[in-house]
This record gives structure tokens, C-alpha cells and sequence, in this order.
């Protein structure tokens, strides 16, 4: 069978950008990401990217807009509801034009820039965040696989050289050491961000979107919260075409599917002892001095 010959993109190549690690797709767009106008009802969601971006959006698009506008969550993909602020790939809108474009109010805002880069009108307009964490090495191994299957990642290797370079912060948006403290630090000033933990969501869903809606100044009725939560259930996700990045070509889901595993722990299918034993030893020397903390043992 002849098929025709198709070109993929080159993978893009890492470089250093004021001290974090990032690529094209992030800074072709500096300044205009940079001049975005926020508006004082923006909620920012911002992560290191694999902490759970995708399941705390869709929370929150449920949140406010799921009973006036249900067609949405059934028509339109989450990063379109929801755009990614500071992407920028050949021949698509950026997200800072989907950001300017929403219909919406509020305007839900998706970011990974570590909390230095944060366009200033966020901070002018004193806007909610949402900063979700979570823990190193589940990270490290989701994004690993998220390198496998996206082409607008640089080429991830061998599991053990992705490692090595996820320890160095040689990984897209820089160290997760960096930015989970930075924003961790941020938090004692801003009074108007909520730091959660991806692995409280899986603790117990229903109490993080109680969590979530307090700091938003929402009262779901007890019928929509649990419709909600049965919504953005792993499964119901992972199976939902608007939730899954099944519509975008440039993953390739044969390879590893987005949403993947949904774990806490899952990186004990994929460090070895000695790997682990490293990772905790430079861990501690990268997390010390802080009041940061993550549990790691559920
Ligand atoms: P895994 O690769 O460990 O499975 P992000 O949206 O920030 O890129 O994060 C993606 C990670 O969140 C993936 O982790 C994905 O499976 C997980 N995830 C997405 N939706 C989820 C859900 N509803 N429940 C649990 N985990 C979810």
C-alpha cells in the first residue's frame, strides 16, 4: 500500500530563556502574551504542566458554565474553552488570541509560566488563580509520556535521560522545583490564589470542588456538584472527545493516550531504586527551607 509521504514537524529544541528551560512554541509570542489585558473576573489556572490542568478546567467550566450553556462542554474542546495563554505553534491562533476572542465572563485562562513570567495585568487586576500541584515523580513520569506522544515537545528519550534532564530543569517551563515554590511563595502575598494538590483531588474530588467553590464564591445546588463530580470521574474524561485531546492532531494518542493513568504513585511502575534514591536525596537539598509539602504516601 502506497501511502503518501507525510512530513512531521521537527520536535522543537530546548533553550534557556532568562533562566528557565522552554521552547519556541512559548516565547515566539513573548511579547503579546506578556501585554494581555486581564480583566478583574479572569480566573488564571496555572500549573507545572501534567498536575492536572485539564481536570481542574473542566471543574471549573462546569462550575460556571454548565447549567446556563451545557452545548459547550458537549461541543467545544477543553482548550478552546479554556485557552492556553502562552501557546503559540505555526498557522494556529495563539492562545493569546483565544484568550481575547472568549465569549465568556468570567474568562477561564489556562497557563504553565512559572509565577515570574505571569503577565502583570493578572496582578494589577488582583484575579483569582488556581494553582494545582503535584507530586515530582508522578509529574516526571506523566510528563515523560506526554513527551512521547505530543510533537511539540521536545524528543523526551529514554526514560532515564528524561530524568535526568526533569532533575535539571532542563524540561519545558523549567525546573518543577522552581515553580511549584514560586508560586507556594506567591500564595503568602496574593490573597486571592488557592494552591491545591492533585493528589487531594483524588483524595476526594467532591470535598476539592467544595474547596474550589468557597475561594470562587460559588454555591452549586448538592445535585449539580455531584453531577459535576460524576462528570470529571477519570473514566467520564478519559472517554469524553471534548476532554481528551482526541481532536488534536498533533498528539498522537496510539502512543500514549492524554489523559493516561490518573494516579498517585504511578511512578513506582518507572523509577528504579537507585533513580528513586537520587531523586529523594537531590529532593531534599531542592525543597529545603520551604513550608511546602506534598503527601506522597496515598
Ligand atoms: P497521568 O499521565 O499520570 O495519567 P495536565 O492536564 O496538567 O496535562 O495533566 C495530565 C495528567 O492529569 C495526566 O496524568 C492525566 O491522566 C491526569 N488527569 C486528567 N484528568 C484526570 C481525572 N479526571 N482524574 C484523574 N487524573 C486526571
Amino acid at each position: 500500500l502506497d501511502l503518501p509521504w507525510m512530513e512531521l514537524p521537527p520536535r522543537p529544541k530546548l533553550f534557556d530563556f532568562h533562566g528557565v528551560s522552554m521552547t519556541k512554541c512559548f516565547t515566539d509570542n513573548w511579547d503579546n502574551v506578556q501585554n494581555v489585558k486581564a480583566r478583574p473576573d479572569d480566573i488564571l489556572i496555572a500549573t507545572y504542566p501534567k498536575a492536572g490542568t485539564t481536570w481542574v478546567s473542566q471543574i471549573l467550566d462546569l462550575l460556571y458554565f454548565g447549567q446556563t450553556s451545557p452545548e459547550r462542554q458537549s461541543s467545544i474542546p477543553i482548550h478552546m474553552r479554556v485557552p492556553f495563554l502562552d501557546l503559540c505553534r505555526p498557522s494556529q491562533p495563539t492562545g493569546k488570541d483565544l484568550v481575547d476572542q472568549l465569549p465568556t465572563s468570567p474568562r477561564l485562562i489556562k497557563s504553565h509560566l512559572p509565577v515570574q513570567f505571569v503577565p502583570k495585568s493578572f496582578w494589577e487586576q488582583n484575579c483569582r488563580i488556581v494553582y494545582v500541584a503535584r507530586n515530582a515523580k508522578d509529574t516526571a513520569v506523566s510528563y515523560f509520556h506526554f513527551g512521547r506522544m505530543n510533537m511539540f515537545q521536545p524528543e523526551p528519550g529514554e526514560w532515564s535521560s528524561f530524568l535526568q534532564h526533569f532533575i535539571q530543569g532542563e524540561v519545558v517551563f523549567g525546573s518543577w522545583y522552581d515553580h511549584v515554590r514560586g508560586w507556594w511563595e506567591k500564595k503568602q502575598t496574593h490573597s486571592k490564589l488557592h494552591y491545591m494538590f492533585y493528589e487531594d483531588l483524588i483524595e476526594d474530588t467532591g470535598r476539592e470542588i467544595d474547596r474550589l467553590c468557597s475561594f470562587l464564591g460559588l454555591s452549586p445546588s448538592a445535585e449539580e456538584r455531584e453531577r459535576i463530580r460524576g462528570a470529571v470521574q477519570f473514566d467520564n474524561m478519559k472517554k469524553n472527545k471534548m476532554t481528551n485531546y482526541s481532536t488534536v492532531p498533533s498528539m498522537d494518542l496510539k502512543v500514549s493516550s492524554f489523559i493516561r493513568k490518573g494516579k498517585v504513585g504511578d511512578w513506582k511502575n518507572h523509577f528504579t531504586v537507585a533513580q528513586s534514591e537520587q531523586f529523594d536525596e537531590d529532593y531534599k537539598k531542592k525543597m529545603k527551607n520551604t513550608t511546602l509539602q506534598f503527601r506522597t504516601e496515598i
